[in-house]
């Protein structure tokens, strides 16, 4: 928690780079930019709604649907997906600008390192047992934020 605070309290976007992009853009520059980042996301589930919606109920990762359908649940009550509207990624500019952001975004007054509120708003069940404390917490401290651009954190099955 004290770490979190700290990166929420001192994080500053860079101001070198003058960019006001669209949730494309950032992906379309940051395979340039930062390939690994770009990789590791377009591997993750954030990257891949689609897949989760269209498994199987015999497929041993079913019960993902349900959770993909409890996060559009709750975005919809907050406002942040219309009624019938689906998720169709957590892309770059979900977590590092505003969920559901529709509009361009300033890189340089705009951008954020997402601290665990921002993840909880669509894991609530995760981030109130990693709250709770409890020893079977699903994402230990400190170790949530490892889990986004790592690649032990895939759906992609072989
Ligand atoms: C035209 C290229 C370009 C576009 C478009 C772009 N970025 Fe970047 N981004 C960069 C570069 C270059 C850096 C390296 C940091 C710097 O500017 O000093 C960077 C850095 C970052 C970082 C790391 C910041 C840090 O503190 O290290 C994040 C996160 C990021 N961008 C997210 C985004 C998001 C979200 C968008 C879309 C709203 C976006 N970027 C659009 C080029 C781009
Ligand atoms: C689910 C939320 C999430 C998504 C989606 C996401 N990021 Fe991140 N990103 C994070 C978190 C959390 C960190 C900081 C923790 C870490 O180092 O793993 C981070 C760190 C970064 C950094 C490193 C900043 C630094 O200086 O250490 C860059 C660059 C970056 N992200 C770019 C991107 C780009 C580009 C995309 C889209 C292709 C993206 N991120 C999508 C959550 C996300
Ligand atoms: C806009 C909503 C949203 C945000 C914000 C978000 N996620 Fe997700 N995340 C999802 C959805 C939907 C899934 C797919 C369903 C599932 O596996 O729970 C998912 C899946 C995951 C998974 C994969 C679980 C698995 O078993 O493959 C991890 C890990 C994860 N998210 C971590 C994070 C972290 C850490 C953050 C914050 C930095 C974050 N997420 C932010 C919606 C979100």
């Amino acid at each position: 928690m004290v770490f979190i605070w700290i990166l929420a309290t001192f994080y500053k976007a860079p101001s070198s780079n003058k960019e006001v992009a669209s949730r494309k853009e950032c992906v379309e520059c940051h395979t340039d930019e930062s390939p690994v980042w770009v990789q590791a996301w377009k591997r993750s589930s954030h990257a891949n709604l689609d897949k989760i919606r269209n498994l199987k109920p015999t497929d041993p990762t079913f019960y993902k649907k349900g959770k993909l359908e409890d996060v559009e649940k709750n975005l919809r009550s907050h406002g942040k997906l219309a009624e019938g509207e689906q998720l169709k990624e957590v892309g770059c500019i979900d977590c590092h600008v505003e969920i559901g952001a529709k509009k361009k975004a300033d890189h340089a007054k705009e951008l954020r390192m997402p601290t665990a509120d921002v993840c909880g708003t669509c894991h609530l069940q995760e981030f109130a047992e990693r709250e709770s404390e409890r020893d079977t917490m699903i994402w230990p401290a400190g170790q949530w934020r490892m889990d986004v651009h790592h690649t032990r954190w895939t759906t992609k099955r072989t």
